[in-house]
């Protein structure tokens, strides 16, 4: 499965803290925010990744991310012109997608859960169909919305809806079977003239092929759209990180981990911030569990 993330966008909701600084290269307390998304990725087995940013920001996700390989990963870039929909990334990426299925996350989108790198390697294993995760929030006129049927089942996903049938929110994390590029030529532009990832996924619904996973209370979300939810994501990985005495969603970290990189490469990227506290972790970590290899 290959993996997208989605760092486009003009962030307006944070004006004016990204007027000039792309929104998903802003801190998340001590990490730059797509380096949640990646993790995700990472944690889910996914290592072909696109990056699709702007024009005038590509090459800042060059320089922070490179080519993957320092991860075991191999991550390329792509440009979004102009912020056209979020189901625009599967005609961007048709090539990079070539005859793969693929998961789309969004680059301001965070989650942390126990058990929930085993829900993310299930769903990558995903041969036909799709699927998505639904989260309880007290604002679901700001999402795409599910309703439900009184046997629980997803019958309809209405994007930004003024009168929402329902709680659950549509997250920003997708998996996909290859049809989505052929779904994603096939749909046109909303009355806000955006390629909406809605649409794509009603089309699964209608097609009996979604599955909608719900996240209970194990797992918490965040999306950044607000400089309110920036800061409640900074301090809930500020209050984790400080009282587990570990990093969350560290790529450096997953790497090794996952066993894509060895212990000898996770020394030299400690090496690398050894001047942050960052760094002093990953070189501990390094040095304590030297022998587990
Ligand atoms: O966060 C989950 C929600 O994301 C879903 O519930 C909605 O169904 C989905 O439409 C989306 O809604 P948002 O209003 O939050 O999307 P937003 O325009 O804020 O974009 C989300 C991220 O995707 C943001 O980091 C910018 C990026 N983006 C967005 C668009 C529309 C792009 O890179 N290019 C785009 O064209």
């Amino acid at each position: 499965m290959k993996g997208i993330i989605l760092a486009g966008g003009t962030g307006s909701r944070l004006w004016p803290l990204t007027i000039a600084a792309n929104k998903q290269l802003l801190p998340v307390y001590d990490k730059p925010m797509i380096y949640y998304p990646l993790s995700i990725l990472m944690l889910a087995g996914i290592r072909d990744i696109l990056v699709i940013s702007t024009p005038r920001d590509q090459s800042l996700y060059r320089s922070l991310l490179d080519d993957g390989s320092q991860w075991g990963l191999s991550i390329r870039y792509a440009v979004q012109h102009s912020p056209n929909g979020i189901a625009e990334a599967f005609l961007i990426g048709e090539e990079f997608i070539g005859g793969d299925s693929v998961c789309l996350i969004l680059g301001d989108n965070i989650y942390h859960g126990h058990k929930f790198p085993d829900l993310l390697q299930k769903c990558a294993s995903l041969q036909s169909g799709a699927v998505v995760f639904g989260y309880v929030v007290n604002n679901p006129e700001r999402y795409g919305v599910i309703e439900f049927n009184d046997r629980q089942e997803p019958v309809s996903i209405v994007e930004k809806p003024d009168n929402p049938v329902s709680k659950y929110a549509v997250t920003g994390l997708y998996f996909y079977d290859n049809s989505v590029v052929s779904y994603a030529k096939s749909i046109i532009p909303s009355a806000r003239n955006e390629l909406e990832i809605t649409d794509i996924n009603n089309i699964y619904l209608k097609n009996g092929n979604l599955r909608v996973e719900l996240l209970g209370r194990g797992v918490a979300w965040f999306d950044m759209g607000t400089p309110e939810l920036l800061l409640d994501a900074s301090s809930y990985i500020r209050t984790l990180e400080k009282r587990l005495n570990c990093q969350i969603c560290s790529p450096d970290e997953i790497a090794y981990e996952m066993h894509y990189i060895d212990n000898g490469q996770l020394r030299k990227l400690a090496e690398k911030y050894k001047c942050s506290d960052y760094g002093r972790y990953l070189a501990e970590l390094a040095e304590t569990s030297v022998f587990r290899e």
